[in-house]
């Protein structure tokens, strides 16, 4: 058997980007899933020893060659808050989810370790930013569904505040926020653990959920959302 492959959706994010600077990553076999072909080709320039694959692939890499597999969820549909596009929104995330379906159908019983990149808004959301943090608790549990289909998947999410290149001494709120290449670094022990596992990461989102459960309390003594 070949060795463990790491599949990425989002390698172009911030995140995706620090997952594959980090030295584990470069001991995996790579498979990188493109959305355009445009994509597909700067991936390529970019990571040569990877295999990019286009989402829309009616043809998928043979996965079973594999003796693990690890599927880092990045991107999957919405990934920062935006204004409704609802029919353009479902389609985003119905092809990533069907990439998904795809990698598990592939593989042949090996473990498969699926970790998705929510945020800790799923969780604490107010009243403006319900959309982004809708679509994030409902992918947790859309890929809940998906996953648990599986016996030999295990589904992780990790549930991060700010995200930032890096702290800076000008900028006191970084201290309170999760640089990428820390939460890359939580995510591959959590994949590497290979425990189903959902954590929140990040003071700042400790903080939002400690004035979630002052929210919540003032709601349930006064009746107002
Ligand atoms: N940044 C934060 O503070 C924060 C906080 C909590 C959670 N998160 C989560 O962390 C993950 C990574 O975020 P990030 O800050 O690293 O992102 P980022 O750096 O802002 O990512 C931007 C890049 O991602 C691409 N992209 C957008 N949607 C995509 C999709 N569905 N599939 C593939 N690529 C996509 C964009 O391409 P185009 O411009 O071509 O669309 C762009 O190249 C996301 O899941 C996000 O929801 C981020």
């Amino acid at each position: 058997m070949d060795t463990d492959l790491l599949v990425i959706l989002g390698p172009r994010t911030s995140l995706g980007q620090a997952v594959l600077a980090n030295g584990w990553a470069k001991t995996k076999q790579l498979l990188l899933i493109a959305r355009t072909i445009e994509e597909q080709d700067s991936l390529s320039s970019l990571y040569p020893r990877a295999t990019v694959a286009l989402a829309s692939v009616a043809q998928w890499p043979e996965l079973k060659k594999y003796s693990s597999v690890a599927v880092c969820c990045c991107a999957l549909g919405i990934i920062h808050p935006k204004e409704p596009e609802w029919e353009n929104d479902i389609a985003a995330t119905s092809r990533d989810l069907r990439i998904i379906e795809q990698v598990l159908e592939s593989c042949d019983g090996q473990s498969v370790d699926v970790l998705f990149v929510s945020s800790v808004v799923a969780v604490t959301s107010k009243r403006s930013g319900r959309y982004y943090a809708g679509w994030k608790r409902l992918l947790e549990g859309a890929m809940a569904g998906l996953v648990g289909r599986y016996p030999n998947a295990k589904l992780s999410a990790v549930n991060p505040g700010r995200l930032t290149e890096r702290r800076l001494v000008s900028s006191p709120q970084t201290w309170l926020q999760t640089p990428y290449d820390t939460l890359a670094g939580i995510m591959i022990r959590i994949m590497e653990s290979k425990r189903a596992t959902q954590r929140v990461i990040g003071i700042d989102s400790r903080l939002l959920l400690l004035a979630r459960a002052v929210r919540l309390t003032f709601s349930a003594l006064t009746a107002r959302v």
